[in-house]
């Protein structure tokens, strides 16, 4: 047993950290291929990569004892001191503890109209043999979506001006490699004025915060106890200490929300659409299940479909949208993987090599959904939305959104992609997307009996 930390690249820290920046899929990839299961990046510290299931257990069950949480300083700007992803500790303790009813499984049913209509709204739009960009598409229905269900339905010019600035703030189009070199670079975190990239976001960040405390205190006054929106649960929400949230709280988890809740869904659902038209196969059985439940798409009959579900479940495990957990820090002397991590260690989970591991997922590359019907993985094993204190806040909301949204979509059109290339992932901001825009196409509207199984088309 070594005191050293893992081994890992010997390059120096600033061309590793600019490795993780461009192509962190590649790094992760050669690294494992080089050191195995766990091996340490020097980034703006050194840090620990593990992806054997045990070596994630040990994390994301002893976050707690011999590890800790830390919250997430480099979200700070984008989301605040008081959110859930930049709090540690107790304050990160209470808040989720504050945040997760409205995020229950069984209020998804809930939800279910909401994401139906929505996705409607936004289908309805496309036009035979016109091309769309599948990624604008998606990040429109799921950020419409989270701001129904955390302010509501409305038809308010406010909710509509947030909606329209949180677009631009995390603009499908602009430079994701520059949004991750502001984040990790605070250096040129720079107001150079309003034309500037760090000015262009401070002032719409600033537009949305005075937007969101607006909507607060309104709905501070109006007390409606009539809302079931997750802002009016939040409202009413007390800790253990009878004590309700302040506005600042209220106002960065909503940003929170509003932002962890979009941007990564509308990516899966992007994976998703790819992949379901890449493959006839995988498409072929798909509206055979869909099919199966006539022209009643019931929300809870969609999210028990099991090839759906096991569709879903690819996608996330292929390209996991999030590539690592959040880090978590030794706080008291850990064996792992055959070394012993030293107090103050920062370790991360790498959901991506634990996602394509060959002694679990044989065949990795390959996109095949029955994986998930031949066999259940552990928390250790699968996990696309992290584990532990810090397991992800929307994972129901998030699957069920999938499955509601790729439903209505598949059953209501045939879609095609334009053309047959690859896609690759790569890194968008602080998440992994597809490294080109994919583009598909309307070839006809589904008739009302269309899914019966002879005119399903391979
Ligand atoms: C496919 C969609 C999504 C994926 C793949 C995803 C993935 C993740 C991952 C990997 C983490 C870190 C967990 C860890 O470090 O152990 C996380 C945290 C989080 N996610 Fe998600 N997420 C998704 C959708 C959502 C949605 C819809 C919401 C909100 C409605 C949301 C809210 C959050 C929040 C608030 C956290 C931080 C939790 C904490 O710090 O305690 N996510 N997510």
């Amino acid at each position: 047993m070594t005191t050293l930390l893992p081994n890992g690249p010997a390059t120096p820290a600033i061309v590793q950290t600019l490795q993780w920046i461009i192509s962190p899929i590649s790094l992760m990839e050669a690294c494992a291929k080089q050191y195995g299961d766990i091996f340490t990046l020097k980034l703006d510290e050194p840090i620990v990569f593990v992806s054997h299931p045990q070596a994630l257990q040990q994390i994301l069950t002893r976050d707690t004892q011999d590890l800790e949480a830390p919250g997430e300083p480099l979200f700070e700007p984008l989301l605040g001191t008081q959110s859930v992803i930049t709090l540690s500790g107790q304050p990160h303790w209470r808040q989720r503890q504050l945040l997760m009813p409205p995020f229950h499984g069984e209020r998804m049913r809930t939800y279910g109209e909401v994401i139906a209509k929505v996705t409607q709204e936004i289908i309805s739009q496309w036009q035979p043999n016109i091309p769309f960009c599948v990624r604008t598409a998606m990040q429109a229905i799921t950020l419409r979506v989270i701001m129904q269900a955390v302010f509501g339905l409305y038809d308010s010019p406010r909710a509509q001006k947030i909606e329209e600035i949180l677009s631009l703030i995390l603009d499908a189009n602009g430079s994701s490699v520059l949004r991750a070199f502001m984040l990790y670079f605070p250096i040129l975190q720079k107001d150079l004025g309003p034309l500037s990239p760090w000015g262009t976001f401070l002032r719409r960040r600033e537009q949305v915060k005075k937007l969101i405390y607006e909507e607060i205190q309104q709905r501070q006054k109006q007390n409606d106890p009539s809302r079931t929106d997750v802002l009016s649960l939040l409202l009413t929400a007390r800790d253990e200490n009878d004590q309700p949230m302040t506005q600042q709280q209220l106002h960065d988890e909503l940003i929170t929300l509003l932002i962890a809740g979009h941007e990564t869904t509308a990516t899966a659902l992007t994976w998703a659409l790819y992949w379901i038209h890449k493959l006839p196969a995988v498409r072929k059985k798909l509206l055979q299940e869909i099919g199966q439940l006539g022209n009643n798409l019931d929300h809870n009959s969609i999210a028990k479909l099991p090839y759906l579900n096991a569709v879903c479940c690819e996608t996330l495990r292929i390209y996991p949208v999030g590539m690592v957990t959040f880090p978590r820090i030794v706080k008291t002397p850990i064996s792992m993987c055959g070394y012993q991590l030293p107090t103050g260690t920062t370790v991360m989970g790498c959901i991506y090599l634990t996602h394509h591991r060959e002694d679990l997922y044989p065949q990795p590359k390959q996109f095949r959904p029955e994986r998930f019907l031949e066999k259940q993985f552990s928390p250790y094993e699968y996990l696309p939305f992290g584990g532990g204190v810090k397991r992800c806040i929307g994972m129901a909301f998030a699957q069920f959104e999938m499955k509601v949204v790729l439903a209505n979509i598949l059953s209501r059109w045939e879609l095609a992609l334009t053309d047959n290339r690859d896609v690759q992932p790569k890194r968008r901001g602080l998440v992994t997307g597809p490294n080109r825009s994919i583009q598909m196409v309307v070839k006809s509207q589904r008739q009302v009996d269309f899914l019966s199984l002879h005119s399903v088309g391979g």
